[in-house]
């Protein structure tokens, strides 16, 4: 999957005009205009988020410097059978990730997104993330690609608990005396099946992408972006610098932190409306 959507990406360069803001000045408020007026003129806009949305709430993403992936290596701490060989050790990456969780508070990022499906201009944010920020900033339509930690099952005998529920221990055991695991999508493991279908048919026919916050490098979340694009629509990408996605399929980047990118058209897509 993720060698097929390569391919596709080298052999299909659409943007020749592609439009990017990187510096001050009146360039930015060019750019986060056209944005804004593509957000406000289409029928269905869907948004693709990953960690990067939630980097100003406190949480590292996984492969920037300094990311999650730099101290604990994916393949000893977030396979599927790395779990299952040894979840002790694999809680230890999950304590310290849960810690960051338990103080992060949505940013001006989730609550921009969650300002634009008030408005009713935004149907649906898929993420990546299993923070629960989007729902906390007040999205109400978010498809959680890659789960969630509010709830954690048992391998064996598949029990499921809430995590409020279980009273912080660590690692939490279920009553048959495994070590219980939360419902996140380790490597190895497959994306949950309504996940997966609700965001195929939604990205198959919209008419606007807004990517904030991922590197497009994990499959099959990285093919959303070329689904999208294939069905014509346009693609709007914010993230503090380019990826693999900026030069073949993004129409429009806007470089930069997510909360600010999002502040700005935010703001610019309210005034549109005021005007209008
Ligand atoms: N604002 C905008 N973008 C940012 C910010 C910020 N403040 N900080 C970092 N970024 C960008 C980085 O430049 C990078 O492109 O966010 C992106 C984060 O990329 P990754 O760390 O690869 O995270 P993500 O794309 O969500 O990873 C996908 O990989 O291991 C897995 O399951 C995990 O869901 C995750 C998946």
């Amino acid at each position: 999957m993720w060698l097929s959507s390569l391919f596709w990406l080298a052999h299909c360069n659409p943007n020749s005009a592609l439009l990017q803001f990187h510096g001050l000045g009146g360039k930015v408020k060019e750019t986060i205009k056209k944005a804004a007026q593509t957000v406000c003129h289409s029928t269905k806009s869907i948004a693709l988020t990953g960690a990067g949305i939630s980097v100003e709430s406190g949480i590292p993403d996984f492969r920037s410097p300094g990311g999650l992936w730099e101290r604990f290596n994916p393949i000893e701490y977030s396979t599927i059978g790395a779990f299952q060989a040894n979840p002790e050790k694999v809680w230890r990456m999950l304590q310290e990730v849960s810690h960051l969780l338990a103080r992060a508070r949505p940013n001006p990022a989730h609550t921009g997104l969650g300002r634009l499906q008030e408005l009713g201009l935004l149907h649906t944010i898929i993420t990546q993330n299993v923070d629960s920020l989007h729902q906390e900033g007040g999205a109400t339509r978010v498809i959680e690609y890659h789960g969630n930690t509010r709830t954690l099952s048992c391998l064996w005998c598949k029990q499921r608990y809430k995590a409020d529920e279980l009273g912080g221990q660590i690692p939490p055991e279920c009553s048959c005396g495994k070590i219980l695991k939360p419902d996140v999508v380790f490597f190895g493991e497959p994306i949950p099946t309504r996940a997966l279908q609700e965001s195929y048919e939604l990205v198959s026919t919209c008419r606007v992408l807004l990517i904030a916050g991922t590197s497009g490098e994990v499959a099959p979340a990285n093919t959303i972006p070329e689904m999208a694009k294939k069905a014509g629509a346009t693609i709007i990408e914010v993230n503090v610098e380019p990826t693999v996605l900026t030069e073949y399929v993004t129409d429009i980047f806007l470089q930069g932190k997510a909360s600010e990118m999002m502040t700005k058209l935010v703001s610019e897509v309210e005034s549109i409306l005021v005007k209008n």
